[in-house]
């Protein structure tokens, strides 16, 4: 049996007296690629806020394991166009105790590696302000995967992204998720890519949220059932 990096057990997110969604249950094993679906307003980045502690139950609990090490794309930031850090800069922050920029050999050589397999090389020392939407969005995802997740999360990564640009992001995801065993936490609402790269699906509704292999959810799209 695969180790479970997350388990959600009867978990209730509020707002106040408004509740989000209520006794959610969903485990997500290590290697996973999870799908996360639901309309606006479902929920979908307050659970992740819950995984990710910034925010408490209602009720019920997540359970992770010890070894989680996150990886997370928000899905809104701000970066201005006069923003001054390279994206290679920008990259490096990530490195635990905030060493830039004195970075050791092998971290330098590491956002390189990473510079390349997101497909950023051209651009690596251009201010990041500068770079456009979708290069920003390359950036973010590079800056999640260079101190080498074993949980990667993923929220609206690709909404703004060209079709050819987010079939680039996803391939260079589902590869390191295929290679490295990377668990992925994909939330979008582009039904065309949840159907074609996680193995399992979330879908967040009030009070009967379903999950289960991607292609039960394929099946609910194609009788007209899933509307996200
Ligand atoms: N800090 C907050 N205080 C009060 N209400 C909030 C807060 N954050 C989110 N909400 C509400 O909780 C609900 C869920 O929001 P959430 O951002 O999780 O939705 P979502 O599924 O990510 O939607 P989208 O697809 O638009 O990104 C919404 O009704 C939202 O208005
Ligand atoms: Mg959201």
């Amino acid at each position: 049996m695969s180790k479970e990096m997350i388990k959600v057990n009867d978990l209730s997110v509020a707002f106040g007296k408004q509740p989000v969604f209520q006794n959610l249950n969903v485990t997500i094993n290590q290697g996973e690629f999870l799908a996360v679906v639901g309309m606006n307003g479902a929920g979908k980045t307050t659970l992740i806020r819950t995984i990710l502690g910034q925010l408490k139950p209602k009720h019920g609990t997540i359970i992770t394991d010890s070894d989680l090490k996150i990886g997370y794309v928000p899905q809104f930031r701000n970066i201005d166009s006069d923003y001054p850090l390279s994206v290679s800069d920008f990259i490096g922050l990530n490195f635990t105790g905030l060493k830039w920029p004195w970075m050791s050999k092998t971290e330098k050589q590491r956002i390189q590696e990473v510079i390349a397999e997101v497909g950023l090389s051209k651009i690596a020392n251009r201010p990041l302000g500068k770079a456009s939407g979708g290069e920003k969005q390359k950036t973010y995802l590079a800056q999640a995967l260079v101190d080498r997740p074993n949980l990667l999360i993923l929220d609206e990564s690709t909404a703004s992204l060209d079709p050819n640009t987010k079939e680039e992001l996803l391939k260079v995801v589902k590869k390191i998720n295929q290679e490295q065993h990377l668990t992925v936490i994909f939330v979008s609402h582009d039904m065309e890519l949840v159907t074609q790269y996680p193995d399992h699906y979330l879908w967040l509704q009030p009070d009967a949220s379903t999950s289960g292999p991607i292609n039960e959810l394929a099946a609910q799209m194609k009788e007209g059932i899933v509307n996200v």
